[in-house]
Formats: C-alpha cells, structure tokens, sequence
C-alpha cells in the first residue's frame, strides 16, 4: 500500500477533495495499521485459556476448559466519504488476521481510491474472493447486504444509518461508530495559545469533516475574549481553496453538505451569534467561519455541521459545561484543557464520552489506542486490538475427565 500510495492518495484528492499532503498520509496510515494489526494478530490469536471445574463451587476436578479464538465468517466493512481508506483498511485488516472474509461497501465518493486500495491487498498475494468490494449507493444496495444472511458481523463509520442498520442487522455483532459533538471545554488556567493552536487543529483539518473534529468550544466567560481573539488570528491564516493545493480548506463533500451546513449558520445568525469573520460560500467551498455567543437554543449548539463552521459558547462554571456535552445526544469524544491535572480527571470522569483528551483535540489515532462512542455515537470499541476481538469468537472444548471415585483405583 505504501508503494502505490501516490496514485490512491490522488483518488482521494479528486473523489474526496481531500487535501494532497493528508491523502498521502492516510495511505500511509493505513499501511501502518495494516503492519501493527498483523503483529498483533499473531500475539492476540496465540493465546488461549485454560480453567479446570473445581474452581467453582460444587465442582470436583473433573473437567478441563480450553478455549480458543475462532473466526466469525463473513465481516461487511462500511467506512465513510472522509476515509475511504483507512476506516476500510481498519477494518479489513483485523478481520483478515482474524481469519474472516470480508464484504467493503465503499462510500461512493472514495470508492475508487478504495478499489486500488484492495488491489495491494491482492498484489501483496492475497487471494482474489477473499475481500469482494461492492460498489454501489448505500440507499440501493444497503438494505441487501446489511440484512443479508451471509453476512456474520458488521463494521460501520458513518452517520445515523448506523442506527437503522443497527435495528434491521440479525444476531451479529455489531461494531458502529456514528459521529460526535465533541466539545472543547477550555478552564480558566488553560494555556490558550495550545488550546487555540488545538482548536484550529482539530475544528478545521479536512473542514471539519471528522467524527472527531472539535465541534462546539465550551469556554470559561473569564478568558472567553482572549481565547477567541487567539483562535480568530489563526483563522485568519487558513488558507481556501483546492486540495491539489493543499489548502487548509476544500470543498465539502456534497452540495447538500454544503446547504445543511448554511442552513445551521443562517439558524445561528438569525437567534443572535456574532460572526467572527464575514460567512462566504462558493458552490460546496465554505470560508472558515467561527461563531461566538452561540446559545443553546441555537442548531448549531448540538446539530454537527461536519464543515468549517465553529460554534464558542461561553460558560460560567465548568459544571455549565460538563452538563452541555453531556445534554448531547452524541458521546464519542471530548477534550478539556488546563493546567490542573486533578482538575482534568474530575472532568474527564464527568464527561460522557468514549474519550476525553486532556490538552490536545479529540482524535482516533494512534490507531492502536481503544475507540468509541456512547450513546448515538455508536456501539463496540474500535483500535487494532479491539477489532481482533470483537471479529473473534470464542470457542471451547470441555475435557471430561472419570470421576474421582473410581480414577485412583
Ligand atoms: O471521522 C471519523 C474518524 O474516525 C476520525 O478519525 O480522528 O483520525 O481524524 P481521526
């Protein structure tokens, strides 16, 4: 993957408008995973378990358990627009060293970078038939394979057609991660410059199109001012415009991307937010637009735009802001800047969410480390180890021993 990442990394900046340098680094990403993920096959699937019965009461030892893991069979892969690769490849390469077949479902923006994707795996000798990729609109195909009988166990990124999938999918397992409203809760000890360098980090690489991006800043009113003046200069010095350019900014995805997004700020400009900077938009291209005095009666307090648009509501306790992220319906991750590190436990304890960062945006990677979300943002954990898991079962062979009456004599 890693010597063919040229012509998969501009797939993905003509399908996905995704900017050249971070198409490159997906590929590469993926490779990587797909090295850690073999590694820790080997250890995962090398180990099994051994209980004897007399261990629970009313036993004798007369019973031996060895339990093993085996393949679950058929695994449907169903990654995103925003990583046609790699949220493919997370999924395929646990699944492979698993021992399971697999079924991609590729979005349909990205689904050619995600064929020449699977192409290294048949060139790296895998056998043909043992990943078939299935192109086509989830809206006409996915009913077909999400409910279809051979199909052993789900992996799913994308957005609320998880839950549909989830209600209509058999007695498999599931493994669904659904989007996020991660909030940025910023005390007043934080160090603003790292949490304005992590907010433009994390609220605008791709556009914001990540389940992870920072999607609503949660700032203390005492150093609400200051922080949103630092993150203002750095939107100043995004730059707009295409991919093969690598600008900070692309289009989004689609040009209903683009219209639900406007129609969250058009919401917030009418309730009374104020504007940063001055809204633009050509075709599916938005400017960065950062939004102060956001209200919770605003969409855009809870809706995720999923594109360069961030709303700042100012708090006056932390509490205040523990209890909006918690109000959300979404807990896939949270982040929360300060200097106290006593502090940034309670309120990681508190937030509900898969994940809470301390100083630095919420992200995914490294791609070994444990990721999920609660309530609709999804079911299972996701990293390299999770996913071998969770695309396992277990099996056990029970050995019987004579009682131990008639053994000894
Ligand atoms: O969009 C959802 C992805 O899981 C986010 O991954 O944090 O590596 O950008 P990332």
């Amino acid at each position: 993957m890693k010597e063919h990442k040229a012509p998969i990394a501009e797939c993905l900046v003509k399908e996905i408008a995704k900017p050249a340098k971070d198409s490159v680094s997906e590929v590469v990403r993926s490779g990587d995973l797909v090295s850690y993920c073999a590694e820790e096959g080997v250890r995962i699937l090398g180990e099994g378990k051994f209980l004897v019965s007399d261990s629970f009461p009313g036993n004798d030892r007369t019973k031996y358990c060895l339990t093993s893991k085996i393949p679950l069979g058929v695994v449907l892969a169903i990654p995103p627009f925003n990583y046609p690769v790699n949220l493919a490849v997370s999924k395929i390469a646990p699944a492979l060293i698993a021992g399971n077949s697999l079924v991609l479902k590729p979005p349909t923006q990205g689904a050619v970078a995600a064929l020449h994707m699977v192409h290294c795996f048949h060139l790296a000798g895998f056998p043909k038939g043992l990943i078939g990729c299935v192109t086509g609109k989830g809206s006409e195909i996915g009913d077909f394979l999400t409910m279809h009988p051979g199909v052993n166990c789900i992996s799913f990124t994308g957005g609320d057609t998880g839950i549909a999938i989830s209600r209509k999918a058999g007695m498999i397992p599931l493994q669904m991660e659904l989007g996020g409203k991660d909030a940025c809760i910023i005390l007043e000890d934080a160090d603003l410059d790292l949490a304005a360098a992590n907010i433009i980090k994390g609220g605008f690489s791709y556009s914001g199109q990540r389940c992870t991006a920072v999607k609503v800043v949660l700032v203390m009113e005492s150093v609400a001012d200051t922080l949103v003046e630092k993150v203002k200069a750095k939107v100043a010095k995004l730059t707009v415009g295409s991919p093969e350019d690598n600008c900070d900014i692309t289009p989004v995805v689609t040009e209903s991307s683009a219209n639900f997004i406007e129609g969250l700020v058009m919401d917030a400009k009418q309730k009374g937010a104020t504007f940063c900077q001055e809204y633009k938009r050509e075709g599916n291209l938005i400017w960065p637009l950062l939004l102060d005095n956001v209200r919770p009666d605003m969409r855009i307090a809870w809706e995720e735009p999923f594109g360069p648009v961030l709303p700042v509501i100012r708090i006056s306790s932390v509490e205040e802001g523990i209890h909006h992220c918690n109000a959300s319906n979404f807990g896939l991750q949270g982040c929360v800047f300060t200097r106290d590190i006593n502090k940034s436990i309670l309120v990681s304890d508190a937030m509900e969410t898969g994940t809470v960062q301390i100083n630095s945006a919420p992200a995914r990677g490294p791609d070994h480390f444990p990721f999920q979300g609660l309530k609709d943002s999804g079911i299972g954990s996701q990293g390299i180890t999770n996913s071998i898991n969770m695309m396992t079962k277990i099996k056990s062979t029970v050995i019987n021993l004579p009682t131990p009456s008639y053994t000894m004599g």
